[in-house]
């Protein structure tokens, strides 16, 4: 299997994205950490990945949080004896509204989770690939860091944060053998559409509406992300990094 023995964790794995890489992972030989803030759904998704056969430990951790996310690693170093793959790709946005209107706590907020969880989530994880003699870091973005929309603007500065982080750090890894990539999603309806719009079902008129600017005619599945993200992962990508690869069904041409 593509990756036996090697030793993944992917953050906001309780859900959505998150969710189908992480079990995509454990079901092609990896062993997995499992994080997430929402401990319940973390542990769903490990005994979901137990009943299949596959390996996998739920860690809780704020990603926003230095102690939490230098400990997460630590656990996958102590747990499974090291790291390979960190997938970081723990992230929500603001309800919905424009900049203007967005409470300046939702922006620091926003910022904390996307942008500084990512800087940690590499800040630590760095050092233990180095010593390791090579790992892959992949981060989810947003195709709205490249082609921004109205009532997302700080969020989608967030992930335009995200990919600019990726394609320096590649740089800066590379000769580490440390490859970073980013995948660049477009709408899907996961936990985060319920976040965005305060709803717990995308409205119809809206979901046509998001339809109707994605040229392939649908909006994103988990397991579009999760084979973006493996493909990134796996040594099939021996040579791409700093790569920020849309699975956007073409809505960002
Ligand atoms: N769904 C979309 O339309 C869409 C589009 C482009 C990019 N994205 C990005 O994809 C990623 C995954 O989102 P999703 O769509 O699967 O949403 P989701 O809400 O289903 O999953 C996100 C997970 O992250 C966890 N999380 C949130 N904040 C956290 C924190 N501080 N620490 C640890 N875990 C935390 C949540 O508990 C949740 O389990 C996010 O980075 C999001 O910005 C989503």
């Amino acid at each position: 299997m593509r990756f036996d023995g090697k030793i993944a964790i992917v953050t906001g794995a309780g859900s959505g994205f998150g969710e189908a890489i992480a079990t995509r992972f454990a079901r092609e030989g990896a062993r997995v950490v499992v994080a997430d803030l929402n401990e319940e759904n973390g542990r769903r998704v490990v005994s979901a990945i137990a009943r299949e056969g596959g390996a996998a430990r739920f860690f809780r951790a704020d990603v926003s949080r230095s102690v939490d996310v230098k400990a997460m690693i630590d656990d996958a170093v102590s747990g499974f004896g090291g790291l390979d793959i960190l997938v970081n790709n723990a992230g929500f946005s603001h309800r919905i509204t424009a900049l203007w209107e967005l409470p300046e706590e939702e922006y620091e907020r926003v910022f904390a989770t996307n942008v500084r969880g990512v800087y940690l989530g590499c800040k630590y994880a760095v050092p233990v690939m180095k010593a390791r003699g090579g790992g892959v870091i992949v981060n989810t973005a947003s195709i709205g860091a490249v082609a921004p929309r109205p009532g997302v603007t700080a969020y989608n500065a967030t992930k335009g944060a995200v990919l600019t982080l990726t394609r320096g750090l590649a740089v800066e890894v590379a000769p580490f053998r440390i490859r970073v990539n980013a995948v660049n999603p477009v709408a899907a309806e996961t936990g985060f559409m319920k976040t965005a719009t305060g709803l717990d079902k995308l409205p119809d008129e809206l979901r046509k509406q998001l339809v109707t600017t994605i040229p392939l005619g649908r909006l994103t599945e988990p397991r579009d992300v999760a084979a973006a993200v493996l493909f990134l992962a796996s040594d099939e990508a021996e040579f791409l990094t700093g790569v920020c690869l849309p699975v956007d069904g073409g809505r960002s041409i």
